[in-house]
């Protein structure tokens, strides 16, 4: 696995300190209200893992699967609900938690999705955040960090399904995805 990567881009340690900078920030915004979290899977597992880990105060979870319609590896930017959440959010504070805000298209989506329910409010929470790649705004009310337009793998990122167990934020070399993307 190690054997494709070409650089390691963000390592564990700023991980780390990344995850406790904002569950920090979290655990004082929302203290005595009832936060939830929404994880959007794949990707955010292991953030989401690490960050309710890191939060100090009382907390539930719940995951959603969303899904670009199109084929291959061009998106068509619709987005459709793969596995909804098994909590109910009504009248709760949620944070929707995203490993990667790309295009910004199924943030977007998902926001007004679950904004339907009637939260009390819904925030954002990213771990990474490509702007440069942005087709529609987004505010990030949690951002850990900006990063350039690379292909990143790792810490729950995939290609093609894998890589994702690698601890750190790796670039995969161009001989690997080349030829497959949009
Ligand atoms: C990635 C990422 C976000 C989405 C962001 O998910 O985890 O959910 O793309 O892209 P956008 O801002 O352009 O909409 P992906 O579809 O690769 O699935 P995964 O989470 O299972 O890896």
């Amino acid at each position: 696995m190690l054997e494709d990567v070409k650089k390691v881009l963000i390592t564990k340690d700023e991980i780390d300190s990344m995850v406790k900078r904002l569950a920090a920030q979290i655990s004082n915004d929302y203290e005595g209200k009832h936060l939830v979290l929404i994880g959007v899977m794949k990707g955010c597992l292991i953030f989401l893992a690490d960050l309710l880990r890191n939060i100090s105060i009382p907390v539930e979870f719940g995951t959603i699967t969303a899904s670009s319609y199109g084929s291959g590896t061009v998106s068509s930017g619709q987005i459709k609900i793969i596995n909804d959440i098994d909590v109910a959010i009504k009248g709760k504070d949620i944070i929707i938690v995203e490993d990667l805000v790309d295009t910004g298209l199924t943030l977007n989506y998902l926001k007004e999705f679950l904004s339907l329910r009637g939260p009390s409010s819904v925030k954002i929470c990213v771990a990474f955040d490509k702007p440069s790649r942005r087709k529609k705004p987004i505010g990030t009310d949690y951002k850990g960090m900006d990063i350039p337009d690379e292909f990143i793998v790792g810490y729950g990122l995939d290609f093609d399904e894998k890589y994702r167990n690698l601890p750190e934020i790796c670039v995969l070399k161009e001989e690997i995805y080349a030829g497959l993307l949009d």
